[in-house]
């Protein structure tokens, strides 16, 4: 046979992509192999027939907000099953095949909860490699947000965004909606030409002039991690691994924001490991983004609320992307241990940002982490069973566990450990724990057994002093918890001992700080404060002006709380506009602690529910009594 150029590059093309399928291969078998974990928010029968790769392929209706078309799911029947149980919530399925040759499948739906959706029971048999389903989603899909023209930063074109985490994937894609199963998956998407289309998964840079778009996502992913966004979306490269997608009018401003991410990506590499997705890009949402971030892998989706302007913020970034290690590498079995996801990434995150700015800056970070925790532990009360780390969520919806606990209390746990056994050892058994269950589940058992075998070399007398039993199982903030310090936080709280004693505001010595000493300020003003003492305040450091959303959240809360009426313009601004959980809930809760603040509260929410993401409008809802 003749070699000429064409079927050289074919062969090269070729054997990259088997080697490719290969890699994939390896790290599908090295899951298949174990049981998954039972999961008690999934229908699903991962255990007799397992999905492996998804075909996802949907035409975005902007009109009717609505994806419709199918997708195909390549499963392995291990068991000989006579049914493949998916997950869904809110599709209308018109109809499914078996095989290439799509031959007609019997399917059932199951009741149906608010939580939980409903089983779709497919009939397969025991040489089912391929199940297609046709479908079409709601307009009010738990995941989806279909935003109007008017809510993006450009005011021009529409805006769809998903956000699977922890079980709404099922409200856009039937699958097995557990993070205990992993897929690959190829996506093709057509919208409106003008559009651009992301996914979790290797992306174009420019728009498609026709509107369709072809994603692969070589890597296996849990189900929480697919990923779907459309909209008026520019690029911007960051570095050789990473860029920035946003709204044209702030893609510029957004690639100054982050740009330090290359040095987090290396710093996170040196310490636990190679980055396995390929880059590391980072989309602006509009500002209804519920979260605010979210690790979809190879596109960490951001509120536009991390845009203040000096990258004072970008310990979020440092998050997500610590994400690609803990959570979206090595995946928690279940969302009773959640933790093992966030509380690791938590750890992980203020590693980064220590090495990038020094312990004085993680040291900041530590501390209001820290505030955060002890304040929801009062709230949930220190006895509840909601301040474990293995959390029991069965019946309840897995976004009641997802508290401070988990990030703060997980963080702690692992600051523990490495502060008894020294940060050489501590690191290197980290690498080696992410190198070993890489594309793989973990439970809080087994990370147990793991640290055991690998960290105390069997010794069960360590795990007892080290209480550590008490800090996954038990309740509250065991009393061998690190302890946390900030000098810089002592400067701060000696300045608003001066101000207590007398010292007029504007006179306080806040020479060269910083959004987190700020913070503490705000956080730690006495509890009593009169009007006259709030307008000093706002007249000396400009608060309700603040460009920074976190300082300006902080500022609210207290407004609200002190009446402080000055700010309330800005306050219906910040809740008209802003879709972020983490800041609309604490300000509801506050508002409706009094009969003024309740009727303010629902006059806001009547005008911007609709404006809300589901996720948002579900919990704030809960908090207004209100009945849609
Ligand atoms: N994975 C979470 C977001 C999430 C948690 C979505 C639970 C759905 C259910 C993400 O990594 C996260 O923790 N985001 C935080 C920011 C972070 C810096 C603490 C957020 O959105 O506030
Ligand atoms: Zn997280």
């Amino acid at each position: 046979m003749q070699l000429n150029p064409r079927s050289f590059w074919t062969y090269l093309i070729l054997v990259i992509i088997v080697s490719i399928g290969c890699t994939n291969k390896t790290q599908l078998e090295s899951v298949e192999t174990g049981s998954i974990v039972n999961d008690v928010h999934s229908f699903s029968n991962p255990n007799e027939v397992i999905v492996q790769h998804l075909d996802i392929n949907l035409h975005v209706n902007f009109a009717e907000k609505k994806l419709f078309g199918k997708t195909g799911l390549h499963v392995k029947n291990k068991s000989n099953a006579a049914n493949l149980i998916l997950d869904i919530r809110d599709l209308d399925i018109q109809r499914v095949t078996l095989g290439d040759d799509e031959k007609p499948a019997t399917f059932e739906l199951g009741k149906s909860d608010s939580v939980h959706g409903q089983p779709l029971t497919i009939g397969i048999n025991p040489t089912t490699e391929l199940v297609t389903v046709y479908y079409t989603t709601s307009p009010d899909g738990a995941a989806l947000q279909w935003l109007p023209p008017n809510q993006t930063a450009g005011g021009q074109h529409p805006f769809l965004f998903t956000q699977s985490q922890a079980i709404l994937a099922r409200t856009w894609i039937p699958c097995q909606d557990t993070p205990g199963v992993r897929m690959t998956y190829s996506g093709r998407i057509k919208t409106d030409s003008g559009l651009m289309v992301l996914m979790s998964a290797k992306n174009a840079v420019k728009k498609s002039p026709q509107g369709t778009y072809e994603f692969e996502m070589p890597q296996p992913i849990p189900s929480y991690l697919l990923a779907l966004a459309v909209g008026d979306i520019a690029y911007k490269s960051i570095g050789p691994h990473s860029g920035v997608y946003a709204d044209p009018s702030i893609v510029v401003a957004a690639a100054y924001e982050f740009g330090n991410t290359e040095d987090m990506i290396s710093t996170a590499e040196k310490l636990y490991g190679p980055y396995r997705w390929g880059k590391y890009d980072i989309l602006v949402l509009p500002p209804s983004f519920p979260f605010g971030g979210m690790e979809n892998p190879r596109l960490t989706f951001a509120t536009p609320t991390v845009l203040p302007g000096d990258r004072s913020l970008t310990s979020l970034i440092a998050h997500e992307l610590a994400h690609s290690w803990s959570g979206n590498l090595v995946t928690n079995a279940t969302w009773d241990d959640f933790w093992l996801n966030e509380g690791f990434t938590t750890y992980i995150e203020r590693r980064i940002m220590e090495e990038l700015y020094g312990r004085v800056y993680e040291e900041m970070l530590a501390e209001l982490g820290f505030q955060d925790l002890q304040e929801e532990v009062e709230e949930l009360g220190e006895n509840s069973p909601d301040t474990r780390l293995h959390l029991d969520l069965k019946g309840r919806n897995p976004d009641d566990g997802m508290t401070d606990v988990a990030y703060e209390k997980g963080a702690l746990f692992l600051r523990m450990l490495e502060e008894n056994v020294g940060r050489e050892k501590w690191d290197a058994f980290l690498h080696k724990y992410f190198d070993e269950f890489a594309f793989q589940t973990m439970t809080s058992e087994k990370f147990v057994d793991y640290l055991m075998a690998n960290l105390f070399g069997g010794d069960v007398q360590k795990k007892q002093a080290l209480k550590i039993d008490e800090w996954i199982y038990g309740t509250g903030i065991p009393d061998n918890c690190p302890k946390i310090e900030s000098k810089e936080f002592e400067k701060v709280e000696n300045q608003i001992r001066k101000w207590e004693e007398g010292t007029p505001a504007r006179m306080l010595e806040t020479k060269g700080w910083t959004t987190h000493h700020w913070l503490h300020f705000i956080r730690n003003l006495p509890d009593s404060l009169s009007q006259k003492q709030m307008a000093e305040l706002d007249a000396a450091f400009d608060f309700t002006q603040s460009t920074n959303s976190e300082i300006l959240f902080a500022w609210l809360k207290l407004a609200i709380r002190h009446k402080y009426r000055r700010a309330y313009p800005v306050l219906e601004n910040f809740l008209s506009t802003i879709g972020r959980r983490k800041f609309l809930e604490p300000l509801y809760e506050e508002l409706v602690k009094t009969e003024e603040g309740k009727k303010m509260a629902l006059r806001i929410y009547q005008q911007s529910r609709n404006r809300y993401h589901p996720i948002t409008y579900q919990t704030i809802d809960e908090i207004l009594h209100w009945k849609n």
